[in-house]
């Protein structure tokens, strides 16, 4: 059976992965390429109604606290979807897939954020996830508080969009705040498990950092080609 590529970009909220992504697309389908885009939590009908259950800081006023197990499972049922709904059936047609967050962000997040530690993590991706991985993840590593602001001010602009938009089912979900909301220790922990990550599996993530040269969105954009470019032999 032929086997596409499968390719996910991972960091903290604000790190520039969509940006990155939407990119790397366009650049991939330009050299003739066929290129599918999904994120995570979502991009499935049943994805998307998990999201706006997680993604909402709204949520918790209707359905009460969410345990930390109960979100860890949501984000599994929801990556269980994805991959029979989509990512499977595009690797298995020889297409390049491209995902905004996969099961690192459930180490990161839950097994660090949330303290429930890696190991069942993973043991849940082999459960779930058949251990699916992918053969490349690019990993964007800004200052944590870098991240941070660029995450604060885009989800400001986006609250102010839906805000002055008439109420419809598309804005429903427009409050995507719930995990930005969490403390600095929180995502200081992700920040910690995503470099651990990297450092555990050198030869499929790649980090790009933010360093003293220049960290433009044009000269990232740049390295992440130069990363894919080799690893697809283009
Ligand atoms: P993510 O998907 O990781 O949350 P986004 O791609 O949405 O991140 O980027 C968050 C914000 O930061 C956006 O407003 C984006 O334009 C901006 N941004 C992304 N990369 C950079 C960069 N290298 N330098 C400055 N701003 C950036
Ligand atoms: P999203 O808007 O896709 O991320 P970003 O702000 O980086 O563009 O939001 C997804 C949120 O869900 C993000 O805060 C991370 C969180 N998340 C988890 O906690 N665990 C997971 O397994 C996944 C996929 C996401």
């Amino acid at each position: 059976m032929p086997r596409g590529y499968f390719i996910t970009f991972e960091g903290l909220d604000g790190s520039g992965k969509t940006t990155q992504l939407r990119r790397l697309a366009a650049w991939l389908n330009a050299s003739g390429q066929h290129v599918i885009t999904l994120r995570q939590p979502g991009s499935t009908p049943l994805g998307d109604r998990i999201r706006a259950i997680l993604l909402d800081s709204r949520s918790e006023s209707t359905l009460g606290s969410i345990a930390p197990l109960a979100e860890m499972a949501l984000m599994f049922a929801d990556r269980a979807q994805a991959i029979a709904e989509v990512i499977a059936p595009a690797l298995a047609a020889g297409h390049i897939v491209l995902c905004d967050r996969f099961t690192d962000s459930s180490e990161a997040y839950q097994g660090a954020g949330r303290q429930l530690g890696s190991d069942r993590i993973l043991a849940m991706h082999a459960a779930v996830c058949d251990n699916l991985q992918p053969d490349l993840t690019l990993l964007l590593l800004p200052p944590l508080a870098a991240a941070l602001s660029r995450a604060r001010r885009r989800n400001q602009r986006d609250t102010a969009k839906s805000k002055s938009e008439p109420e419809g089912a598309d804005n429903v979900a427009a409050d995507e705040n719930r995990f930005e909301r969490e403390s600095t220790e929180f995502h200081a922990r992700i920040h910690a498990a995503y470099i651990q990550i990297a450092a555990r599996e050198p030869h499929r993530v790649v980090p790009i950092s933010e360093d003293a040269g220049d960290n433009s969105i044009d000269a990232i954009e740049l390295r992440i080609r130069a990363v894919v470019a080799q690893r697809l032999k283009l």
